[in-house]
């Protein structure tokens, strides 16, 4: 039978986070606590995805998420990426990081799809984009429930059209990469609660929200609109479990750091993460042009990672992020949940 989000213990989702702060360990405390944990596959192989699926197993025996980003056209010409290069090369050179040419890359979205169908998660959410319906149909013969992140009344509608049997409301607090299926559009900047109630009013599925969801008030606000349950990211990056980087954990708790910022610097692709030197750097400058831009930032990236450097580095992070704090996820998932009974 399919999962149904009520028949979870409590309504809350633990995000995926892709690029580090998701591991196993992460998705299955969640789980156990009552609500869903998401394994992320972005970046990772297909195998890495699924040896990630079955650490978190190993770890719960609850219903487990999966994520996957959609492939979809790429915003980059061979003009601005060169130019983006050039002004990078002085970074790439302090940090002693070469930057790779950028090739195509789909995130190995057919293996990862082969994956989801051969291990069957209770939930499989995607971002990026709407999955056609024969994919959708394809995972909900194997009992998995799909999710479709979307960011604009229109989506939802695309979304609800091509089958999916829960829609994933992301407002514009939301840390991380926007799920907008459109790569060059500005994403949307209706606050969640606005977005929330336009697609729980045009649209007839479960609709989880996401953005900025920080507290039991917080998930209180969201089911009483009309969401099926609330799925926070920001609030697990200081977990215990989290594989948050240290120069990232340190950011995040560190008074220095005092707004976020949507910007296409790091991936090409708009996201939301803390204001440092690299996006004060280049967030006016950097092309649209996801997954190449991606690629080009990234050993810079690892590089100031590696040095403990927060300012070389993504530091995703939604407009919440301030009253995050460490802890066990466990309680983290019964901190949101403390009023939503
Ligand atoms: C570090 C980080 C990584 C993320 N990676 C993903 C991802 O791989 N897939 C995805 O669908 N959403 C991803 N998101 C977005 C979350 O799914 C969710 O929309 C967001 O965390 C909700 O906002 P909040 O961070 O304010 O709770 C990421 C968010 C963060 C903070």
């Amino acid at each position: 039978m399919p999962l149904r989000l009520q028949d979870l213990a409590v309504p809350i989702l633990g995000a995926p986070m892709a690029g580090g702060p998701t591991t196993p360990a992460l998705a299955a405390a969640v789980s156990n606590a009552g609500g869903l944990g998401f394994v992320a596959a972005g970046y990772l192989s297909a195998d890495k995805f699924a040896d990630a699926i079955a650490g978190a197993r190993a770890l719960t025996t609850a219903p487990i998420g999966v994520n996957l980003f959609v492939p979809g056209p790429s915003a980059a010409t061979s003009e601005a990426l060169e130019r983006y290069r050039e002004l990078l090369a002085p970074l790439a050179e302090h940090y002693g990081a070469q930057i790779p040419a950028p090739r195509a890359d789909d995130d190995a979205w057919q293996a990862k799809l082969d994956v989801v169908a051969d291990t069957a998660p209770e939930v499989a959410s995607f971002t990026f984009g709407c999955p056609s319906a024969e994919v959708l149909g394809r995972l909900r013969d194997r009992g998995v429930t799909t999710a479709v992140t979307v960011t604009s009344v229109d989506e939802a509608g695309v979304a609800a059209a091509a089958g999916a049997d829960v829609l994933v409301a992301q407002g514009p607090e939301a840390g991380g990469h926007r799920g907008t299926f459109d790569p060059i559009a500005l994403p949307g900047e209706d606050p969640l609660d606005a977005l929330l109630a336009a697609i729980v009013a045009a649209q007839d599925l479960p609709v989880i929200a996401a953005g900025g969801l920080a507290s039991a008030a917080d998930v209180r606000r969201v089911l009483d609109a009309g969401a099926a349950a609330a799925q926070a990211g920001t609030a697990f990056l200081l977990s215990d479990e989290a594989g948050t980087n240290a120069a990232y954990r340190s950011a995040l708790t560190d008074d220095n750091f005092t707004k976020t910022v949507v910007t296409r610097a790091f991936s090409g692709r708009y996201a939301r993460g803390l204001v440092n030197d690299f996006t004060r750097r280049f967030d006016a400058v950097a092309p649209l042009g996801y997954p190449e831009v991606n690629q080009m930032t990234g050993p810079l990236r690892r590089a100031a990672v590696a040095a403990g450097d927060p300012h070389g580095t993504n530091l995703w992070a939604g407009t919440s992020w301030r009253r995050t704090s460490g802890g066990s996820a466990a309680d983290i998932v019964a901190a949101l949940a403390r009023d939503s009974g």
